[in-house]
């Protein structure tokens, strides 16, 4: 689809930051950055997000406390508060209550390692 590149020049340059510009779109399109999805959805089960969250490809993962996490690769926002890419969901899994303080989600002590892993998986998922 052929997209308005002038109306949306930070959001584009996000894009590139975390993207190398493969995808342009207002909002921007997220990309899966760096980390290791495999190990991402492993560590989804761990933490337990599934609790909370329907996750799909995540065994028991049909938690119904926050939103669904279905389709998040093609998600334009993290929470409503910070466009959607792998460094800013990576800082949201890791601190949730520094982005939005007083959130619902608990901050659930995830290393930023792991986090990367996890942000990985979900932004396969469109
Ligand atoms: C105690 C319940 C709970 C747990 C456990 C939990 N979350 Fe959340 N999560 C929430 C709630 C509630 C929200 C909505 C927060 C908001 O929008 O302010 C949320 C929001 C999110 C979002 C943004 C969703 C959107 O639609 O933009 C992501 C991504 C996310 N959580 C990932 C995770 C991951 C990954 C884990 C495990 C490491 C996890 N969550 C564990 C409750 C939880």
């Amino acid at each position: 689809m052929r997209r308005n590149r002038s109306l949306w020049p930070a959001a584009l340059a996000l894009v590139c930051v975390a993207t190398a510009c493969t995808r342009v779109s207002p909002p921007p399109p997220p990309e899966a950055g760096s980390g290791y999805p495999a190990r991402g959805a492993q560590l989804i089960e761990q933490y337990g997000c599934g609790s909370c969250h329907t996750v799909p490809g995540v065994d028991r993962a049909d938690g119904l406390v926050g939103p669904p996490l279905t389709r998040f690769g093609a998600r334009s926002y993290v929470a409503g508060e910070l466009p959607n890419n792998a460094e800013n969901l990576r800082h949201w899994i890791e601190d949730p209550q520094s982005v939005e303080p007083g959130t619902a989600m608990p901050d659930l002590g995830v290393g930023p390692i792991d986090a990367q892993d996890i942000a990985a998986y979900l932004l396969t998922l469109d």
